[in-house]
């Protein structure tokens, strides 16, 4: 089996090349390879390489850069992906392609099913779920994987951000009022690496087990950590001011996975253990 992985240089294009690279054989290409609004370019790459499977983790992620920039989050998230697509089917290679929880509007309370009408709030969102429906039109040979909150090497996270945050000050001031599952990027690679060979198609859900808030998460990351000294101040969503809406609750139910593979995901918690030691190894056993 040869598996090609675009976006290859970001957080889960290096945890899939970790992850995937021992049991088949795995190429990587990142936008200097292969730019995905460019479809001429993007069918002659795919083509060219002969891949039995693609796994598309290029995007356009920063969400409050796209809510400035539609037409440019659209060329990468929504045609980009329909290039790729395109590119899939005419090489004869299945797709797994890489969606978001953001594309539901999170007023649902509960977790979202495959099946929940999407209603996205934020231009990024929209540019993702247009993606996916270019991803279904073009390609038949398809699995859509959303996923959320992702942490891992490699990429700006929010563990990351929070101990870097929490040093030298006593405050740290985080959202309470948005809740999701925290995702881990090699258990998503790995549980990638199950659903490539299975026969199903559409959308499947994949994130790590356990609902939390980003307050509750970033109290848990200091702790695991064991920064001690720093208080969480939990604040709404409306003192941040940033230009894209979240989700209240976008957290997303996974069964489908768990039934398509006899596995689930490990809970947030212990991923976050995983990630520090790998970073640190300041971790509070
Ligand atoms: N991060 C999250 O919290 C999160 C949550 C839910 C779903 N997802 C989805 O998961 C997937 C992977 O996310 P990630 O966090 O690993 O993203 P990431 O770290 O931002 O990596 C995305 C990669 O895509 C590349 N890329 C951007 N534009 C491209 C283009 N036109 N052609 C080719 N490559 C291009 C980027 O290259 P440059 O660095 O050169 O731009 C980068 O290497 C995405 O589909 C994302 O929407 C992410």
């Amino acid at each position: 089996m040869k598996v090609l992985v675009l976006g290859a240089n970001g957080m889960l294009g290096h945890a899939l090349m970790d992850v995937l690279g021992p049991r088949w054989e795995v190429e990587g290409a990142d936008r200097g390879e292969i730019d995905i609004r460019d479809a001429a370019a993007a069918a002659r790459f795919i083509a060219g390489r002969r891949p039995d499977a693609v796994v598309n983790a290029a995007a356009r992620t920063d969400v409050d850069g796209c809510e400035g920039d539609p037409a440019g989050a659209h060329a990468v998230n929504a045609e980009g992906a329909g290039n790729v697509a395109r590119a899939c089917a005419g090489a004869g290679a299945r797709l797994v392609h890489l969606s978001t929880d953001y594309v539901f509007d999170g007023l649902k309370g509960s977790p979202y099913l495959e099946g929940d009408a999407p209603n996205p709030a934020s231009v990024y969102g929209r540019s993702k779920l247009a993606g996916e429906v270019a991803v279904r039109e073009r390609q038949p040979d398809h699995l859509i994987v959303r996923t959320s909150w992702l942490f891992g090497e490699h990429g700006r996270n929010f563990v990351d951000r929070i101990l870097d945050a929490a040093a030298g000050r006593e405050t740290i001031g985080v959202v309470g009022d948005q809740h999701g599952r925290p995702t881990y990027a090699p258990d998503l690679a790995a549980a990638i690496g199950r659903l490539i060979p299975a026969a199903y198609r559409g959308v499947v859900h994949v994130a790590n087990d356990g609902v939390t808030s980003w307050y509750d998460y970033a109290r848990a990351i200091l702790e695991l950590a064991g920064v001690r000294g720093v208080r969480v101040e939990e604040i709404g969503s409306g003192r941040l001011d940033r230009p894209a809406p979240r989700p209240p609750y976008s957290a997303l139910d996974c069964t489908l996975y768990a039934r398509l593979t006899g596995g689930h995901l490990r809970h947030w918690r212990e991923a976050v253990r995983d990630h520090l030691a790998r970073r640190t190894g300041r971790v509070n056993r």
